[in-house]
């Protein structure tokens, strides 16, 4: 049982969201967005105006961490503008929130949404995103430094990368623009490190760590003979892998992170070509008919978490933090199951010497899941889209976390 495993005392057990996932009432390239379920992010979850109650829940999971975004488009208005005291001010207060109930906040600055400035000048193709980006992460950290020390400059660059300038599913939906893409990674993987040395002039509290989150999916063939699916699986694990972490880690780049932040669903395995995965509308029956695994939108891999962690302790020797973990799906037994079996392995990497440091659950709450809406189930608390109030409810999967993080008291 995974509740019976020791972890390392200091350990970080801690939940995720992102802004334009929960808050509501943002104004980015989302706010006009319709999902494939016709939900939009334009209340989500109220988190903007709830957050008080959600530091309460938190409280009562018992985490000690909450890795957390906050929205660009809502501190600068402009280029270079100066930060938008009220708008700060919220955010100071819920860190003030999270820090009386012992939680250790992980500050987020980019996860898939920009200001409406940037992206009517192109986004992160056109190269002046980066000195206002670093200019943004300079004033907010020098605004923060008392009260958070655990900065994530980007989550998932190759995910957003992809989806925006690939595969068409975020704004602004275009697709293989090869050039395109490989531009992004590059111009964030440079303002990766211009933000970290803007950062790091700051006089912490507590030293900074500094790092992105990568999604890692790992790719393969379903069949063994078929030499074409081999071919794709290579390429696509050089384009949203290995390119991305030689551009984010590779050569003088390494300086930048203190940590490296991993963000692990699962895999996708190729058949002709085909995704074999929920997100890829493969539909459930047929995956199960192939004895494929999945939650409600990736094939699950445990064992490839735990040799994925090796693998990155031995190639970079950076610390790590399982920047986000967890399956969507309304059956909470298979949840249940998944987090444990994810765990195991996290735990056997850890006794195996790798310097893990704190895991976040994906995510306190059922919210609004990019091109899916509100049907995939993530929460660690359940949210009625239903009704006007948003009531959140305990899960038992949070109760199944709850007692993970209770048992961090009893760590040897
Ligand atoms: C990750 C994203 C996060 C959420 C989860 C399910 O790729 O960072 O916002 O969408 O997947």
């Amino acid at each position: 049982m995974a509740g019976d495993l020791k972890f390392p005392a200091n350990f970080l057990w801690g939940t995720a969201t992102s802004p334009t996932q929960v808050e509501g009432h943002v104004v980015n390239e989302w706010t006009d967005y319709v999902a494939a379920d016709g939900g939009h992010c334009r209340v989500a979850c109220d988190h903007y105006h709830r957050y008080q109650e959600d530091v309460d829940w938190m409280a009562l999971l018992g985490v000690n961490a909450y890795r957390m975004g906050i929205e660009w488009s809502r501190l600068q208005s402009a280029p270079f503008a100066p930060l938008n005291q009220t708008e700060l001010a919220r955010y100071v207060h819920l860190l003030d929130c999270l820090k009386a109930a012992n939680i250790t906040p992980m500050v987020v600055l980019h996860h898939f949404s920009n200001p409406p400035w940037i992206t009517a000048a192109g986004g992160w193709l056109n190269p002046a995103a980066l000195p206002a980006f670093v200019d943004y992460a300079a004033k907010l950290s020098a605004a923060l430094k008392e009260r958070v020390y655990l900065w994530n400059t980007f989550n998932e660059p190759n995910t957003y990368a992809s989806l925006t300038y690939l595969l068409g599913g975020f704004p602004p939906f275009l697709k293989w623009r090869f050039l395109s893409y490989r531009k992004v990674i590059k111009h964030m993987a440079e303002a990766h490190a211009q933000a970290s040395r803007a950062i790091r002039q700051n006089k912490f509290a507590r030293a900074p760590e500094i790092g992105i989150a990568k999604n890692w999916t790992s790719f393969g063939a379903f069949q063994a003979f078929a030499l074409w699916d081999h071919l794709l699986a290579e390429i696509s694990h050089h384009a949203f892998n290995r390119f991305v972490l030689d551009e984010f880690l590779g050569g003088a780049q390494r300086e930048a992170s203190t940590f490296l932040g991993v963000n692990y669903y699962g895999r996708a395995r190729l058949n002709h070509f085909q995704a074999l995965v929920p997100t890829n509308n493969v539909p459930a029956e047929r995956l199960k008919e192939l004895g494929i695994v999945s939650d409600d939108m990736f094939e699950r891999h445990p064992t490839g978490f735990g040799k994925l962690l090796k693998k990155f302790h031995q190639r970079y020797g950076l610390p790590i933090y399982i920047t986000e973990h967890g399956a969507a799906s309304s059956d909470e037994d298979f949840r249940i199951r998944d987090l444990s079996a994810h765990l195991l392995e996290l735990h056997a990497a850890i006794n195996h010497g790798v310097d893990v440091r704190g895991f976040f659950y994906w995510s306190l709450l059922d919210n609004f899941e990019w091109q899916f809406g509100y049907t995939k189930k993530f929460g660690l608390l359940s949210v009625d889209f239903s009704d006007q109030k948003l009531p959140r409810k305990m899960t038992r999967v949070g109760e199944f976390y709850r007692g993970i993080c209770q048992s961090r008291e009893t760590a040897a």
